[in-house]
C-alpha cells in the first residue's frame, strides 16, 4: 500500500499529462492535492477534491504566494512534485540563448525555487511520517544520456538530476527526502510534440519518427502517464522511506540498451 491519507501534496504543471495523472493518483491514495499550472486547473481540483491555483514556476513571488496558500488553506505540505517542464528539439547551432534561458527557467529554475520555498513547510511536518516528507523532481532519460538535437534539454534535465542529489544530502537530517524520476517517452502533449519536433528537424515523416522512437524502448512502445504517476505515489509514500537522492528510471529499457 502507498497510503497517503492525511498528507498534503502539491503538483506543478498539473493541467495535463504526467502532472494530471500524478495528481489523480496521489488523491486516489488519500492525499489532499493542490494542483497548479499557468492557469488554475479548477475542474481537476473539483474532480479529485483538491485545491487549484494559478502558479508560474519561474516566478519566485508566485512560489512564495503558493506556499502561503498551502500553509493557510491546506494546512501545510508533505509532498512536492516539481513536474512542470518544457521540451525543445533543435540543432545546437540554431539554438538561441533565448531558447536556452526559456527552457532552463522552467526546467531548472522552477525546480530550484520549488525546493527552496517548500523546505520550511516540509520540515514542519517531517516528523509526522515514518518516511518523512518527500520532494519528487521530474527529470528524464535525457538527464541520463545525450541525444542529437536535445543538448539544451539534456543540460536542463541533467541539472535536475544532480540538484536532486545535493538537496537530498543537505536535507536528509531534516527528514525531507528528495528523488528524481527519469521517464522514457510518455504519451502526453509533450511526448507527441517531441515526435513532431524531431520529424520537422530531420525531415522524416511523423509515423517513421514515432516508430523509430518506439524501437528505442526495448519494451517496444512509449509509456503512459499512469506509469510515472505510479512512481510518484511510491516515492511520496513511506514505502520509499529509505530512498533519497536516487534516480527512479521508468523508461521501458531505453537507457539499458
Ligand atoms: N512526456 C514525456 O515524454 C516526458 C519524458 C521525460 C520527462 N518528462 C518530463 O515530465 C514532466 C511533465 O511532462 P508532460 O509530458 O506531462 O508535459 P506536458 O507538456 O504535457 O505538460 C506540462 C505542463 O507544464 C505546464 N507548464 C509549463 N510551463 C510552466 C510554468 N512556467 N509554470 C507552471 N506550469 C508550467 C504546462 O502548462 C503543462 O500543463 C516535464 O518536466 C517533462 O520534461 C516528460
Amino acid at each position: 500500500m502507498t497510503d497517503l491519507t492525511g498528507r498534503i501534496a502539491l503538483v506543478t504543471g498539473a493541467s495535463r499529462g504526467i502532472g494530471e495523472a500524478s495528481a489523480r493518483a496521489l488523491a486516489a491514495q488519500g492525499a489532499r492535492v493542490i494542483v497548479t499550472d499557468l492557469a488554475a486547473p479548477e475542474a481537476l481540483a473539483d474532480e479529485i477534491g483538491g485545491l487549484a491555483r494559478a502558479h508560474d514556476v519561474t516566478d519566485e513571488q508566485s512560489w512564495i504566494d503558493t506556499m502561503a496558500f498551502a500553509r493557510d488553506t491546506a494546512g501545510g505540505l508533505d509532498i512536492l512534485v516539481n513536474n512542470a517542464g518544457l521540451f525543445l528539439a533543435k540543432p545546437l547551432t540554431e539554438t538561441t540563448l533565448e531558447d536556452w534561458r526559456r527552457l532552463h527557467s522552467v526546467n531548472v529554475e522552477g525546480v530550484f525555487l520549488g525546493c527552496k520555498h517548500a523546505v520550511p513547510l516540509l520540515a514542519e511536518r517531517a516528523n509526522l511520517w515514518t518516511g518523512g516528507t518527500s520532494i519528487i523532481n521530474l527529470s528524464s532519460v535525457a538527464g541520463l544520456v545525450g541525444s542529437p538535437l536535445v543538448s539544451c534539454y539534456n543540460a536542463s534535465k541533467g541539472a535536475v538530476r544532480l540538484f536532486t542529489k545535493g538537496v537530498a544530502v543537505e536535507l536528509a537530517a531534516s527528514r525531507i527526502r528528495c528523488n528524481s524520476i527519469h521517464p522514457g517517452i510518455i504519451e502526453t502533449d509533450m511526448g507527441r510534440d517531441l515526435v513532431s519536433q524531431f520529424a520537422a528537424a530531420t525531415g522524416t515523416g511523423e509515423n517513421d519518427t514515432r516508430a523509430a522512437f518506439s524501437d528505442r524502448h526495448p519494451l517496444g512502445h512509449f509509456g503512459v502517464p499512469q506509469n510515472i504517476a505510479d512512481a510518484v505515489t511510491f516515492l511520496a509514500s513511506d514505502r520509499a522511506a529509505f530512498m533519497t537522492g536516487s534516480e527512479l528510471v521508468v523508461d521501458g529499457g531505453f537507457t539499458a540498451s
